[in-house]
């Protein structure tokens, strides 16, 4: 353990003979002066900039206002690049590699003499994997998300990162929407650097970053180029510094209060199906109690107060200037934990108290909400999904809540892309769309294809949403009436696999019931017959994932990472 005397760094930089020699004499090449070796807090910069991760691209010009930052609390900055996780780039899914990189932010950190670090994160995986693998090692930690881009504009109106793609390929089918169209709002959506600026995952994450008590105050919601970012910057690198000479660690700040806290502010966001997953996953590495079924119980009294597409209207910068975060937490009050410490060195409800709402379109009251309590993401059990499935009320179709149908089933998503223009495609509005094989292990990697497109004959009479179910992830600036991260997955034998075409599925989203009316005889016929597909990788990081990880209700991180090995120094190098 550090202690403000002998910092961690400082059995690198402070050691006699050869072993200082060596870690002093080629630091120097990089011009620093003497005394920057003197014992003064070393704050690691872990930054996921990437050309590869066009969300995260300008996470090197946010890093040089860290340093100005730690420079001027009297620290020294050291910035090292992290993994990237791309969302519009990466196959078959960056969730695949959300282990992968989080393994390698905890052992690059370990490795280091480092003694705090500053994360820098943005598009979706980015996040979650930078804080998993913080809190692995431990040491004093504060997130800076990248933000979200400048609102999109095509044609007079706002545009949705996401979400409108969704939309806009929806019209294209249904024939209201040309190519030249298509091809001029491309560009109209991506105006500025920044994240997705909908409520998808990178928002999402960004929000309960702070709301976890791990980003600075109003740092989610700032538009990426909006020089309060860059404000914010200095100010999270200058906080580094103080965390250390503190010792406040994520362990202090990451309590089980803090995860109800970012459970009930997700539901208030109408935030993502993902942030289930992540947060589990998190929670998993702290040792902190958390299961599947907090996400509902903790959710049911919490309104959706912010109309935000995918649900809603609104976008992340008009979500800046209405007051972001702060004005969200603050208008929650006592649905939240309050007296639980942050980053700032304050608690949450201190760092919130007397938070303006400017926009009360943007962000609603308590007595006046966008959706009532329970329109956020509720936790299904039932016959299909003994381990549980969710379900993003805000982002459905009220009228499929309670739904009973015969179920189309397809074993790969690609089967069902396949036909889905087809005119004979057997489907009416009834029809419950199944798709399976596309979990943790089974695609693998656990990829977005949970809202699948709809079929073109319902498109063309005018029916814009279906029950669809499988064991995938849904993009969070995605909606539709889709049942999510069904657990146990297909891969595995779970009551997925055993679905046929004609089986009559009911859901009953109030009841929290999701189940497959076929009598206990036949499934036992079905899984004597039923064969596990064969595994899709026998060697390298793959093969590692396929060994290990764990089910979409456990986070599906891998389970030898749970749990975290601490700050110890490694032996040394030479
Ligand atoms: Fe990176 Fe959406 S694609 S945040
Ligand atoms: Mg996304």
């Amino acid at each position: 353990m550090p202690s403000s005397t002998t910092p961690r760094s400082a059995q690198w930089f402070a050691a006699e003979g050869r072993n200082g020699f060596i870690h002093r004499s080629w630091m120097r090449n990089q011009g620093f002066a003497d005394d920057v070796f003197d014992g003064r807090p070393v704050i690691g910069i872990a930054n996921s900039w990437s050309e590869l991760t066009p969300c995260n691209a300008h996470l090197r010009e946010l890093a040089e206002a860290v340093k100005r930052g730690v420079w001027e609390a009297g620290g020294l900055p050291l910035e090292f690049p992290t993994m990237s996780l791309g969302e519009p780039l990466m196959r078959p899914t960056t969730m695949l590699f959300r282990n992968l990189m989080a393994m390698e932010v905890e052992e690059t950190i370990r490795a280091n003499p480092l003694d705090g670090v500053v994360l820098l994160s943005g598009c979706d995986k980015t996040t979650p994997a930078q804080l998993m693998g913080a809190a692995s090692v431990g040491l004093p930690t504060v997130m800076l998300t990248g933000g979200p881009m400048l609102n999109g504009k095509f044609r007079g109106a706002d545009l949705g990162s996401g979400t409108d793609v969704w939309r806009f390929h929806e019209e294209a089918r249904a024939g209201r929407m040309s190519g030249a169209e298509l091809a001029e709002a491309e560009s109209c959506m991506s105006r500025s650097r920044g994240h997705c600026m909908t409520m998808g995952t990178a928002s999402t994450m960004a929000c309960l970053a702070e709301a976890l008590g791990m980003q600075l105050t109003g740092a989610a919601a700032i538009p990426a180029v909006d020089a309060r970012r860059f404000a914010l910057a200095q100010a999270t690198g200058r906080r580094a510094v103080g965390l250390v000479n503190e010792d406040l660690r994520p362990a202090a700040i990451l309590t089980r209060a803090a995860f109800e806290n970012a459970i009930r502010v997700n539901a208030a966001l109408g935030g993502s199906t993902n942030a289930v997953v992540h947060l589990l996953a998190l929670a998993g590495r702290l040792g902190v109690p958390l299961s599947l079924d907090d996400f509902d119980t903790l959710a049911r009294d919490v309104p959706v107060l912010v109309d935000l597409m995918p649900s809603g209207r609104f976008l992340m910068e008009d979500f800046a200037y209405a007051g972001g975060l702060p004005a969200v937490l603050r208008e929650l009050g006592d649905l939240l934990r309050t007296d639980v410490p942050t980053v700032t060195g304050r608690t949450i409800g201190e760092n919130v108290d007397g938070a303006p709402r400017w926009n009360d379109e943007v962000i609603r009251t308590r007595d006046a909400p966008f959706r009532p309590a329970g329109s956020g993401t509720v936790v299904l059990r039932g016959s299909l999904c003994p381990r549980g499935a969710v379900l993003k009320i805000s982002a459905a179709s009220p009228r499929l809540l309670r739904h009973r149908g015969r179920a189309l089933v397809f074993d790969r998503v690609e089967d069902y892309v396949a036909v889905c223009e087809d005119p004979d495609l057997p489907v009416d509005e009834s029809t419950v769309l199944v798709v399976r094989n596309a979990g943790p292990r089974g695609y693998p990697g656990f990829p977005e294809v949970g809202n699948m497109p709809m079929p073109r004959v319902l498109l063309e009479a005018g029916i814009d949403d279906m029950v669809r179910i499988s064991d995938a992830r849904m993009s969070g600036t995605g909606y539709g009436t889709c049942v999510l991260h069904t657990a146990p997955e297909a891969a595995i034998g779970g009551p997925l696999a055993l679905v046929r075409t004609g089986d009559w599925i009911s859901l009953d989203a109030g009841a929290r019931r999701l189940d497959l009316e076929v009598g206990e005889d036949e499934l036992a016929r079905r899984r004597a017959e039923w064969t596990p597909p064969p595994p899709a990788a026998t060697r390298g990081w793959v093969r590692l994932y396929l060994d290990h990880v764990q089910q979409a209700d456990e986070g599906a991180d891998l389970d030898f990472l749970t749990g975290g090995s601490g700050d110890a120094v490694g032996r040394h190098s030479h």
